[in-house]
């Protein structure tokens, strides 16, 4: 298989990846009491779900074999709500470096199918670092304080799962 079908098979994996620890992260803020949080992480889990199939598609589209990898085990605790966001961050920012190295190896291989493809992702993954950093500098303005996290926490609940794969043009 080429190098490119083999990055989009490990990249299922980490966006399944993606959805199984916003999973885990979702369940730890279950667990604290913040079920706005938890309600924000399932719709994020569930968007991962949708980037992973939009890449399975792709694959079969373009007559390449798909070989799902193992997914690890992600944690399943954290220090404090700053602490997950942080690490939430921290992965979309290596989805994003991801990302960016299949979109070298589509222009290098001269892969133009798969290289438009990837701009729709290399978008994604600007609001992904947005939404993920807006959430990490609003809990270290409160700084972890009882009635600020409740507040966000009430914010957050109010997202919706918007399955963007399907509204912009596939
Ligand atoms: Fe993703
Ligand atoms: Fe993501």
């Amino acid at each position: 298989m080429s190098k490119m079908f083999d990055a989009f098979n490990e990249q299922i994996k980490n966006e399944f990846y993606s959805a199984y620890m916003y999973l885990s992260m979702s369940a730890y803020f279950s667990d604290t009491g913040l079920p706005g949080f938890a309600s924000w992480m399932r719709v994020q889990a569930k968007e991962e779900v949708t980037h992973a199939t939009k890449m399975y598609n792709f694959v079969l589209a373009r007559g390449a074999r798909i070989t799902l990898k193992a997914i690890d085990a992600p944690p399943s605790t954290w220090k404090s709500p700053l602490a997950v966001m942080e690490a939430a961050l921290q992965h979309e920012q290596f989805v994003t470096k991801s990302i960016n190295d299949m979109t070298d190896l589509a222009i290098k291989e001269k892969d133009h199918a798969s290289r438009n493809f990837l701009v729709w992702f290399v978008d994604e993954q600007v609001e992904e670092e947005q939404s993920f950093g807006d959430i990490v500098n609003a809990l270290k303005l409160i700084k972890n304080e009882g009635q600020g996290l409740l507040i966000l926490d009430r914010e957050l609940g109010a997202r919706t799962f918007v399955d963007e794969t399907q509204t912009a043009a596939d």
